[in-house]
């Protein structure tokens, strides 16, 4: 009852006479980063928050997110647009309230422990483009991977906000690994760090309002710095979880507005101000401004965005997260995952398999990238194990983390399991225990090397660095050597009218279907992504050249093609297309399946895509040696000989589609 005082109402006349609080609750907005990223697959284009920047600026944000996660990559991948541009841009609507990015530790904005001359670079390079504050997290909580970052971070004289992954192994805060004693210690560490503020991220939605309220209480009891909270609202907790984190005296909350807020978002801001308005915590937050902006919002820019929105279902909340503790987007993979092999029949026994995989790789937090890593290992087992054999196929991100390239897990990794998985291991079958990057070689002089006189910057430089292939394909078109795709140009406003006609006029039944074509028994079905929307397209061979039979969106699409599909199939055109994957390079997957009776095939046991055959034709191979590497849903898998022998053939190249089942080569 004491503690509930701690916020205390008053009665008044709230336009005369709202006062001026002493602890007024911080908030940061997240719409610009966070809100998109989680609602449109990180797609928000620069030019459409122009539009509420300078209202944006004038409501006491203590700061707003706007740079890091996923942005980097999304933007020059998908968007045509330079990720340094859009802090430039935004600071000149922005004047007062500082820029807040995601920094995933040494990971910086990409998916791999990058070397330690391209992070110290990266952190300076965006301060200069006017970034103020550093919130950085690494996926196991290992803060030795901050080491490199943080000195640069407060010579520039930045804000480090050090961040906790919250996660947990029982339903409700505590158990074994991840109870209060955790989290204390983690804050604690954080400070002797020098963090200026400390962010708890509840990146899956799975921190509970009382267990919020114990959290908070017990942080500001123990360090001193600002505590901020991050959770997201997946299970449905989180405006729940905001009270009682502001009961217990958290500093800063993140928020979004309401066009970007909840789903797999955050809670929205204004019910929150509206909330604490008249009371010791009140925001101080103009909420006419607020609805000001939503309003331009709803009608200037989200109309441009509603088709990404997953409308598959009809449900805000995934109650997944509270059964089983893991985040939303790991379910839907998983579930993608059993159904690209036929086998969703067994997600029970996923289910029943992730809490042990998980215990036996360390127990690590489940986040991007440890989610991935964990869930396709679990599929794996499921899959591909027998009763005398576990871990029969180890993924290459699995053998990285038993190596410690990742960091130091939570608790250690079952030894059994680490020993098999490092068997043949490339950098070495015995584990590292110091800092990750340590091991690594720099990198910035031979990415400077390799894009030359394409880089003209540093900006450009670290854009390379980060991400070679999509980056240098984006200074191409940056500097006019190569022509920007029709797929990358924004939405308009008129677009989107086109669209709403065509459907309007659909769901009336004033459209009438495109005739379907005959199925032959030769046709193949081939999956064709373009934008982030599959298609499944049939091709069949009828006297040399390829016949589209016929053209709609995929079923079992996941949820993030599964957007616009209405829209695309009306625009779908009538006449027959190439399929998209159509290059020289896949003309293999249609080989002739070759002779069994030339000896033992090695066969792809899931679909995928080859990332590189170890053996060439003639080398001689032991049972059990790697032949060929393929990458299925992120992760690579070594595919063994089944017997000793010489490789006789090899059926597809690197970049070949694989499906299931399908040949890649001979041992005689
Ligand atoms: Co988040």
């Amino acid at each position: 009852m004491t503690e509930h005082t701690q916020v205390k109402t008053v009665q008044m006349n709230y336009d005369k006479d709202r006062p001026t609080v002493e602890n007024p609750l911080l908030v940061e907005d997240i719409s610009l980063r966070d809100g998109h990223q989680s609602l449109f697959a990180t797609r928000g284009r620069t030019e459409d928050m122009i539009p509420v920047a300078e209202r944006m600026d004038e409501i006491g944000f203590w700061a707003v997110e706007v740079w890091g996660g996923a942005t980097f990559d999304t933007m020059h991948r998908f968007l045509g647009e330079d990720p340094w541009q859009r802090l430039r841009t935004l600071k000149r609507y922005f004047k007062k309230t500082p820029f807040s990015m995601l920094l995933r530790g040494q990971n910086l904005v990409g998916y791999r422990n990058y070397a330690d001359d391209v992070a110290k670079l990266f952190v300076k390079k965006t301060v200069d483009n006017g970034l103020e504050i550093f919130r950085t997290f690494d996926a196991l909580n290992d803060y030795r991977n901050f080491e490199t970052v943080v000195p640069v971070i407060k010579e520039c004289g930045a804000h480090f906000q050090g961040c906790i992954c919250y996660t947990l192994t029982e339903p409700r805060l505590g158990g074994e690994v991840y109870n209060l004693d955790y989290y204390i210690k983690k804050a604690k560490d954080l400070e002797a760090m020098g963090a200026d503020s400390i962010c708890v991220k509840d990146m899956a939605g799975l921190m509970a309002p009382y267990d919020a309220f114990a959290l908070v209480k017990a942080l500001k009891a123990n360090v001193k710095p600002l505590i901020h909270l991050h959770s997201h609202f997946t299970s449905g907790m989180s405006a729940m979880t905001h009270l009682k984190a502001v009961e217990a005296g958290v500093d800063i909350i993140d928020t979004c507005l309401t066009p970007y807020a909840y789903r797999t978002s955050h809670a929205a801001l204004e019910p929150l101000v509206m909330t604490l308005l008249g009371t010791s915590r009140d925001t101080g937050f103009d909420i006419k401004a607020l609805a000001d902006i939503n309003e331009i919002l709803e009608k200037e820019v989200m109309p441009k965005y509603k088709h990404l929105l997953d409308d598959t279902k009809v449900s805000l909340i995934d109650i997944n997260v509270l059964l089983h503790q893991t985040p939303g987007g790991m379910l839907s993979n998983l579930v993608n995952q059993l159904r690209e092999m036929d086998s969703l029949d067994k997600i029970d026994q996923v289910y029943k398999e992730l809490p042990r995989v998980r215990k036996e790789l360390g127990q690590v937090p489940l986040v991007t990238p440890t989610s991935q890593i964990v869930g396709t290992q679990t599929v794996n087992n499921v899959l591909f194990d027998t009763e005398e054999e576990r871990y029969k196929m180890v993924s290459g991100q699995v053998k990285d983390l038993c190596y410690g390239l990742y960091g130091k897990t939570s608790v250690p990794i079952d030894p059994e399991v680490q020993k098999k998985a490092l068997k043949g291991y490339a950098r070495g079958e015995e584990p590292i225990t110091c800092r990750p990057a340590q091991v690594l070689e720099p990198e910035l002089e031979k990415a400077r090397a390799e894009i030359g006189d394409l880089a003209v910057g540093d900006e450009d430089l670290l854009l390379y660095a980060l991400f070679p292939v999509t980056g240098k394909k984006f200074l191409k078109q940056k500097y006019g050597k190569e022509q920007v795709p029709d797929a990358i140009k924004p939405l308009t406003l008129e677009d989107v009218k086109k669209q709403d006609a065509l459907i309007k006029k659909a769901k009336a039944g004033e459209l009438v279907e495109k005739p379907s074509f005959e199925k032959g028994e030769n046709t193949r079905i081939f999956k064709v992504f373009v934008e982030g929307d599959c298609f499944e397209v049939g091709v069949e061979e009828q006297g040399g050249s390829q016949v589209i039979t016929h053209v709609g969106p995929a079923a079992g699409k996941p949820a993030d093609a599964a957007r616009a599909s209405s829209a695309k199939t009306l625009q779908a055109p009538a006449a027959p297309v190439a399929p998209a994957d159509a290059e020289p390079g896949s003309k293999k997957t249609q080989a002739p399946a070759p002779d069994a009776a030339q000896g033992t095939p090695v066969k792809a046991p899931m679909p995928g895509m080859v990332i590189k055959f170890e053996k060439t034709v003639g080398d001689t191979v032991d049972e059990g040696e790697t032949v060929v590497v393929i990458e299925a849903m992120k992760m690579e898998n070594a595919l063994p000989a089944p017997v000793s022998g010489t490789i006789a053939s090899i059926h597809f190249d690197t970049g070949d589609s694989v499906a299931k089942d399908d040949v890649l080569a001979v041992i005689a």
